[in-house]
């Protein structure tokens, strides 16, 4: 493809036909994700949205590479990913691409401290650093997420509430400055008053870093006033896709319509 301008016009990030079907053959066979397309440019907040089950987190997780499609291919910067086996070669692409998850607990080994888990981003970091660099990084990365890094870096995930473990796992995102982080319900177990701080935090990262984001949310207004598209997923496909105001005020599939009757308050919840 010519280059526009200078920038490239291949998207960041393009699934075209992806499958991922769970014990194929079997009776217990799940088309979790069936030949979904879409793709992102570079800068832009996209989200996932559906009901549970409708395969959200296995379509973050082949992006991640944490999981192989059944059929399908996945572009990054125009590169075929899934040949890609090699550790090192898994390593450069998580420098790019990182996600977080709606348990932050989950990730955390119960033994590391913050310190433990924050010194662990490093190596996915190019580049080799001192310890001071390293040590000044790592507080500049949690006073950013609005956290007390003296009080913190010794502290172990027991000892945090949900709304710190879910701002360490950003601050671990700032020192990798990934061009596209896939927050999976990031918000989803954190209480109602912590929410709105790191639902900012996140659109930060865009503004200020140019960080690309996919949301996938249950959270039909959040994505309205976040996203610049909108794919709306339903027993592993995408059934519908366009922009929030498309999406919102136009729906053309019946799945999405009922979930818009489900959230009546849109406008009255999120109009500022
Ligand atoms: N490792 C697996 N083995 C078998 N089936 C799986 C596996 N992982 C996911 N599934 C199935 O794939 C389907 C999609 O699951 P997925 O976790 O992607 O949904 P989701 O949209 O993220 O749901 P939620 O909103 O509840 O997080 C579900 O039917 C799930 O049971
Ligand atoms: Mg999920």
């Amino acid at each position: 493809m010519l280059a526009v301008s200078g920038k490239s016009a291949e998207p960041l990030i393009r699934l075209e036909n992806v499958s991922k079907i769970f014990n194929p053959g079997s009776k217990s066979e799940v088309r979790a994700v069936d030949d979904v397309s879409f793709s992102m440019q570079s800068g832009e907040i996209i989200s996932l949205l559906g009901e549970s089950g409708s395969g959200k987190t296995t379509t973050a997780r082949l992006m991640l590479k944490l999981s192989q499609p059944t059929s399908g291919q996945i572009y990054f910067h125009g590169q075929d990913i899934i040949p890609w086996t090699k550790q090192s070669e898994s390593i450069r692409y998580w420098g790019q691409v990182q996600a977080i998850f709606q348990d932050p607990f989950a990730s955390f080994n119960s033994f590391y401290s913050v310190e433990n888990l924050l010194a662990n981003a490093f190596r996915l970091v190019k580049g080799t650093f001192t310890r001071k660099e390293k040590v000044d990084k790592m507080l500049w990365s949690l006073e950013s997420v609005g956290l007390n890094a003296a009080e913190l870096l010794t502290k172990r995930p027991h000892e945090l509430s949900g709304g710190q473990r879910q701002r360490i796992m950003i601050a671990r995102v700032l020192i990798i400055q990934p061009e596209v982080l896939i927050a999976d319900e990031p918000t989803s177990m954190i209480d109602a008053s912590s929410r709105a701080g790191i639902l900012n935090i996140l659109l930060k990262l865009r503004q200020e870093m140019g960080m690309s984001i996919i949301f996938i949310t249950h959270d039909l207004g959040m994505a309205y006033y976040t996203s610049d598209h909108l794919y709306i997923m339903n027993q592993g496909k995408i059934v519908e896709r366009g922009t929030p105001d498309e999406v919102v005020h136009h729906a053309k599939n019946e799945y999405t319509k009922r979930l818009l009757e489900d959230v009546p308050t849109l406008e009255k919840k999120w109009a500022i």
